[in-house]
């Protein structure tokens, strides 16, 4: 049984892999196999271990004709044909779980970074510009008191729900459904996205990518969110319209947004990387050394599981 595994994954996962007997093929480079190679690879192995780069789609399914699992080292998996996998017969699993708490502590670092203008400060300290503490210098937005609003209250949406309590903000959530045990711990309140919009200073988008969740920000709901609103994305770019993003920012309309995923990822929209209200993280939610090690292995067991037989531990499908 072989394993393509499309980057350097932490070690650990890699021994594991070999110990249980799957032949690995790692693509050693810092950057993505390129599609021939991706489609190449696809049509010599059982399990493909992927990231949220590769596009596993109808086309590599196809090719693949003995791919029998496709691992993805991440929670989300908007980039597999999930139903045409299925339809094939192939397992798609994921990484929940492991990922949520980092995932969540980061999201903190951006709404801090943001609101207390952090990277701007810090760059003015580097530029030598510090001459002497000011009563008018650097003032960004206190916390307490104020509302997040959290798009899509599953794992990591609570978990940045309950990280709120101890900077005393009210919390207002949009999901499909309703989550009691969260509401109890944190004191938040279901509402309707629109309702979630217009009523929270600080907006943190947690939905998976979805079609219905495509561009929620979008020209039309950017008037419904509250003016002086920040903004803050840790879960899939083309979550937001980010032409939209940026003129609001542009415009004053909103203080500010805190990005770690951007629509073209890796590329920035005209004009995002010159805005000093922003800041701007190259999606590493997840990365932490316990977690991208969690997940490496996560990824391996599920494929163990599958080559032999087994349910995989986490599939979505
Ligand atoms: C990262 O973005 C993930 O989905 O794990």
């Amino acid at each position: 049984m072989k394993v393509y595994i499309t980057r350097r994954i932490p070690e650990e996962a890699i021994s594991f892999l070999k110990e249980q007997g799957v032949e690995v093929d790692i693509h050693e480079e810092e950057t993505a196999p390129d599609r021939n190679t991706l489609l190449m690879k696809g049509q010599q192995v059982d399990a493909i271990l992927c990231l949220l780069s590769d596009s596993i789609d109808r086309e590599f399914l196809d090719h693949a004709r003995n791919l029998k699992v496709v691992a993805n080292f991440a929670v989300g998996y908007n980039n597999i044909d999930v139903n045409y996998a299925r339809q094939k017969g192939i397992a798609v699993t994921n990484t929940p779980d492991v990922l949520t708490d980092a995932t969540a502590d980061l999201t903190w670092a951006l709404i801090l970074s943001v609101t207390r203008r952090i990277v701007e400060a810090d760059n003015f300290v580097r530029a030598g510009k510090f001459e002497g503490w000011g009563p008018l210098m650097m003032l960004g937005t206190e916390l307490s008191g104020k509302t997040l609003g959290i798009v899509g209250a599953g794992r990591i949406g609570q978990a940045v729900g309950k990280r709120a309590v101890g900077f005393s903000i009210n919390i207002l959530y949009a999901d499909n459904s309703r989550k009691g045990g969260f509401e109890q711990v944190t004191g938040a309140q279901k509402a309707d996205l629109a309702d979630v919009f217009s009523g929270s200073d600080i907006l943190t988008f947690h939905c998976p990518l979805k079609p219905e969740t495509r561009h929620l920000i979008n020209e039309d709901t950017i008037n419904k969110v509250k003016p002086g609103a920040y903004i803050i994305n840790t879960s899939r770019g083309p979550v937001i319209d980010e032409g939209v993003l940026v003129k609001a920012l542009k415009e004053g309309y909103l203080s500010g947004a805190g990005l770690d995923v951007y629509e073209n990822e890796p590329e920035l929209h005209p004009g995002l990387a010159e805005l000093s209200n922003v800041v701007l993280l190259p999606h590493i939610g997840s990365a932490t050394h316990k977690t991208r090690t969690d997940m490496a292995m996560i990824a391996a067991r599920n494929i163990v599981a599958v080559l032999n037989g087994e349910r995989p531990l986490t599939p979505v499908n």
